[in-house]
């Protein structure tokens, strides 16, 4: 049984991966509840991964705390934010941690263009918190959440991991390329094992709600309009989550098992859905027409993201399996299951 620390183990990628990692190891859950989406869900995320329900005290989100309402022996959660060293370096204290899988951020591309310090803060303070305390306390294997958008509006396709990613678009962006560019010094400089992850736009179950596939749902659902930027021939590579753990997990497994690892790895799909396809898709599996309000394309978002994900089959086994279509309809079924998110 290995010790393994989730930071942002409450949230969408994160409870995931929790809940495939308790079954057989120890996972210790570093989240602060952020309020960048409501907290009831990641509670409610977090349960559905351990089955260990939790207890929130402080009624703003900045002093809340969640404790988990009974013990298990091989799941411990600690309401920290990353950004507070000393917090962050007391849990290092009290655990022999194997690995770090470090998922919490503040993500999302849209609010970073209005709070650009704030991502900052947390994606590239907490994330150099992180590696001090990987340092410090003498933990030798990391993965590290970044992301697509480092490729800005890359004109290559597919994306691949050689390719120049000089030219964010977003502060989100030049915050998840800041952090690899740190991750690499601490690589150097005190042999820690790493491979940075770029995940390319997740969805499924419990995806976060500000994201499109979500935010559509639940807009036809209620009735309500989309904002429907550009001329719907803007393209993702979405990969569906249960692909995403199972490239975390080959990633895991590859960074125990070798020496002196510094890569950079794609997750993706490698299939290209245009947005009015994915809103086509949406509408076919919920059996209902959406109602669209067209607005000007969004500053900051890029045009495509496509993975060149040759170099993680090649390195780490990654084989990803879920069709669009499939993945879809497995997240409507959950949505329609947990209609909590549903307004009055
Ligand atoms: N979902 C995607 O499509 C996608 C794509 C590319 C990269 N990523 C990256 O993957 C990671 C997970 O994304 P997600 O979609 O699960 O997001 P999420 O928001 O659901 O999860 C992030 C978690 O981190 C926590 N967190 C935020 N700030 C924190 C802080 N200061 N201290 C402690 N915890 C904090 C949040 O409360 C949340 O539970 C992020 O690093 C994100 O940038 C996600």
């Amino acid at each position: 049984m290995k010790i393994y620390l989730v930071t942002g183990g409450a949230g969408f990628i994160g409870s995931h991966l929790v809940e495939n990692l308790i079954q057989k190891h120890q996972v210790i859950v570093v989240d602060n509840f952020d309020d960048f989406y409501d907290y009831s869900i990641k509670l409610k995320n977090l349960q559905a991964a351990t089955g260990v329900s939790a207890e929130i005290k402080g009624d703003k989100w900045e002093d809340i705390e969640c404790f988990a309402q009974k013990d298990i022996p091989n799941f411990k959660l600690y309401t920290a934010n990353i950004v507070d060293r000393d917090s962050i370096f007391k849990i290092f204290e009290n655990h022999h941690i194997d690995a770090v899988i470090h998922l919490a951020a503040l993500a999302g591309v849209r609010p970073s263009i209005q709070q650009p310090l704030r991502y900052e803060e947390v994606n590239v303070k907490g994330s150099l918190n992180i590696f001090e305390a990987l340092k410090n306390f003498k933990v030798k294997k990391l993965l590290f959440a970044s992301s697509s958008s480092v490729y800005g509006n890359n004109a290559k396709t597919p994306f691949a991991e050689s390719d120049p990613v000089d030219f964010s678009i977003s502060p989100y962006a030049a915050t998840k390329k800041s952090g690899e560019i740190l991750a690499h010094v601490y690589h150097h400089l005190h042999e820690i094992d790493m491979l940075l992850l770029r995940f390319f736009t997740v969805y499924g179950p419990r995806q976060r709600p500000d994201l499109a596939i979500h935010k559509f749902t639940n807009l036809i659902e209620n009735g309500e309009q989309i904002p429907f930027y550009g001329d719907g021939s803007t393209a993702r590579d979405y990969t569906y989550i249960d692909d995403i753990i199972q490239g975390i997990l080959k990633a895991l497994d590859y960074i125990e098992k070798n020496e002196n690892v510094y890569e950079t790895l794609n997750l993706g799909e490698n299939q290209v859905v245009k947005l009015s396809e994915m809103l086509a898709s949406i509408e076919a599996t919920l059996g209902k027409k959406a109602l669209l309000n067209h607005l000007p394309m969004q500053p900051g978002d890029v045009n495509l993201t496509n993975a060149d994900i040759r170099k993680a089959k090649k390195l780490i086994g990654y084989a990803p399996t879920t069709d669009f279509s499939t993945g879809i309809q497995k997240f409507v079924d959950w949505y329609r299951k947990n209609n909590i998110f549903f307004k009055p």
